[in-house]
């Protein structure tokens, strides 16, 4: 088979990875790049952090340290996230190392040189005091759909909508303040429509086989017709646009960024040139929906145009991972970050790639919930896989001493059950050759449910009492099937394979191995086992829904808007309302009402009546004894034939719960406030 490099969407260095990139992206690629080395094919899998683009400037101005510190910080917190979950990176870059510089660099100018690009001039809003054109994220104004103030110049984030810098009403830089002017600059675009008929054949006619979401999103971007794209931007955080009239330019950041992995390549090996050219290399790319564009339009069309590349062979792009229900945000916080995961589940790397690839969002979004997390963990790894090779394990202690014993005449139910360890190999094999991870992650756990069906019917523990001979070949089968485990989900789940490895004592064994039944010679000892899944606990799950309940409840505390301001009010004014402090002495719900309670108020002067609407978030019993601040010269009013003589004062929670305004030490009832 021809050398397969894989690449894999570089994550932007502004913050730390969270569970949707590992289920989108790295998992789906580190299994595939597993399963093609246990084939004994070449692979590399190529990776980077993502360093340029405007964000990265915003957060830096933000924290008051510069673009660099940022990266510097998250690319290290990135790579180590990776590394820790057994993404098998042969190199993992970053788009500021020198190398990336030059080879960016380069690639724009044989473009330039051969006359691909369009130079076009158009008017963009240029701040006069920074002296400086402005990003579209460096202007404030105010939406000219919802009217709501401090919409960015791409997107107004309180109604959704996105905009063009100049449709903002009042815009200024959030640079100097400064009201930003139009101004002329030149940048060069990448003609997109030109490359046209060749996109067209290339992926309309050419590649119906890719994922029916990419091959939709790429039809249908065609279809709307294709535009040139500006491959330049006025910034001074990227790589600078290496030709004349550039200065101050540099290469928009998703020009520069999947040039990174030819970068990367050519970091990790002096041979990077046949990764990428020749003939019997195929590339593939792992990305998430919304990079379908750039790497099946933009990128290829940039390869094609320079010459001397290959394009991918496929893009097998997954849909998004929700959070309990909610889009993952890192603004919001609304994420599983990788390296709060392993500081709460030490060891677990293999519990969430194994959720992650059994729930992976391969056609349509997908949900993770703790939940689910618990129940694939419990009932899953721990009920079939570790359930099945800890009884094999043991027994064969138990009975042998750890000494694997010998088979012998294999009953039909043994060659049925072997049999189907054949069926299995060829089953798991079409699905990872076309990337469907999930069912492929189905039939490896199979292999353990085989083993496990086979285990629980042959009953080795009672046979033992009557035919011990024939107890030899079952446990020898239950060993060959946890051997054939070690090569089935070798790729998904490595961290426990290599235990279950050390358990039998054997080396890694090849992808052609798997579906034999001699993979461990009779006589072999095996090693003390362990056991390889423990179950997860009620309470631990319970705890990461709070976590995540908490999250919820800060973030909805976070967007509470006050109510605007009233006009003042004189000191007399103030001065006619009499408020004091009294005693809540009975209370009862107002009969079908819904929010009105009744209540006797002892407030000092008297004792009255006074209606309140507190029956939705109050009961009777809770309220009597309290002390409460009541507006006493209120004009009486009826409320469901009942007078109410003033008002009790609340304060209104964010999520709309009342709370009582009462003093913070008792005080005698009819104290005044003032
Ligand atoms: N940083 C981009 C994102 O997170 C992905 C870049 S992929 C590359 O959406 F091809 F440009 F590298
Ligand atoms: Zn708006």
């Amino acid at each position: 088979m021809k050398r397969t490099l894989i690449t894999t969407a570089l994550p932007y260095a502004n913050g730390p990875v969270h569970i949707g990139h590992l289920a989108g992206v790295y998992v789906p690629a580190d299994i595939y790049a597993r399963y093609m080395r246990m084939r004994g094919e070449e692979v590399l899998l190529v990776g980077g952090s993502d360093e340029h683009g405007v964000p990265i400037t915003l957060k830096a101005k933000n924290e008051g340290v510069t673009p660099q510190d940022i990266v510097d910080r998250y690319h290290g917190i990135i790579k180590k996230a990776f590394a820790d979950f057994g993404i098998t990176f042969d190199v993992y870059s970053r788009t500021t190392s020198d190398t990336h510089y030059q080879v960016s660099s380069n690639f724009f100018k044989t473009l330039y040189e051969k006359g691909e690009f369009i130079e076009k001039t158009s008017e963009q809003y240029y701040d006069p005091e920074a002296k400086q054109f402005l990003a579209d994220r460096y202007i404030t104004g105010i939406c000219p759909h919802c009217k709501s103030e401090g919409a960015y110049g791409d997107q107004c984030e309180a109604c959704g909508t996105s905009l063009n810098a100049t449709d903002l009403i009042d815009p200024k830089s959030t640079i100097s303040g400064a009201k930003p002017e139009l101004k002329e600059t030149k940048h060069w675009y990448l003609p997109l429509d030109k490359y046209e008929p060749f996109l067209k054949q290339w992926i309309l006619e050419d590649h119906k086989e890719w994922k029916p979401n990419v091959y939709g999103q790429c039809k249908s971007w065609i279809d709307m017709g294709l535009q040139p794209r500006a491959v330049s931007r006025d910034l001074d955080w990227g790589v600078p646009v290496p030709i004349e009239g550039g200065e101050g330019k540099v290469l928009y950041v998703w020009f520069d960024a999947p040039i990174g992995y030819i970068s990367a390549t050519k970091e990790l090996t002096p041979e990077w040139e046949k990764w990428w050219k020749d003939d019997d290399t195929r590339m593939l790319h792992f990305i998430g929906k919304d990079n379908i564009v750039f790497h099946c339009i933009v990128f290829p069309t940039m390869l094609k145009a320079h010459g001397d590349y290959n394009l991918p062979e496929n893009v097998p792009a997954n849909e998004f991972l929700n959070l309990e229900g909610d889009k993952i945000s890192t603004s919001r916080n609304w994420a599983v970050w990788l390296h709060e995961y392993l500081e709460e589940f030490p060891g677990k790397q293999d519990v969430l790639r194994y959720v992650l690839t059994a729930n992976a969002p391969e056609t349509k979004d997908n949900d993770f919930t703790w939940k689910d997390f618990q129940a694939r963990n419990n009932n899953e790894l721990v009920a079939i896989l570790g359930n099945f090779v800890n009884r094999a394990l043991v027994l064969t202690h138990k009975y042998y001493g750890g000494e694997v014993p010998a088979a012998g005449e294999l009953t039909d139910t043994d060659k049925a059950t072997l049999a189907e360890l054949a069926t299995t190999k060829e089953k798991l094999q079409k699905a990872l050759d076309t990337y469907h991870f999930r069912e492929a992650l189905f039939e490896a756990m199979n292999v353990a449910r085989i083993g496990n069906k086979y285990i629980a019917d042959e009953e080795p523990w009672k046979v033992v009492k009557t035919d011990p001979e024939r107890v030899k070949t079952i446990m020898n089968i239950c060993l060959q099937i946890t051997a054939n485990c070690t090569i089935a989900l070798e790729s998904f789940l490595p961290f426990s394979m290599e235990k279950l490895r050390g358990y039998l004592n054997v080396d890694a064994l090849a992808w052609e191995d798997l579906g034999k039944a001699d993979l461990i010679p009779a006589g072999h000892t095996i090693n003390k086992a362990d056991l390889l899944f423990e179950k997860i606990e009620d309470a631990t799950i319970e705890a990461q829904v709070q976590k995540l309940l908490d999250t919820k409840a800060a973030n909805e505390v976070d967007s509470y808007e006050a109510a605007p301001a009233k006009d003042n009010c004189s000191f007399d004014d103030f001065m006619k309302m009499d408020i004091r402090v009294g005693t809540i002495l009975e209370a009862e719900k107002v009969a079908k009402t819904k929010k009105l309670m009744k209540l006797l108020v002892d407030t000092g002067i008297d004792k009255r009546t006074v209606v309140s609407g507190i029956a939705e978030h109050y009961t009777a019993e809770e309220v009597i004894g309290k002390q409460v601040s009541i507006l006493v010269n209120l004009e009486p009013r009826k409320l469901r034939g009942i007078e109410s003589q003033g008002m009790i004062l609340m304060a209104e929670n964010a999520d709309g719960k009342l709370e009582f305004i009462n003093p913070e030490n008792e005080v005698v009832n009819g104290s005044s406030v003032s």
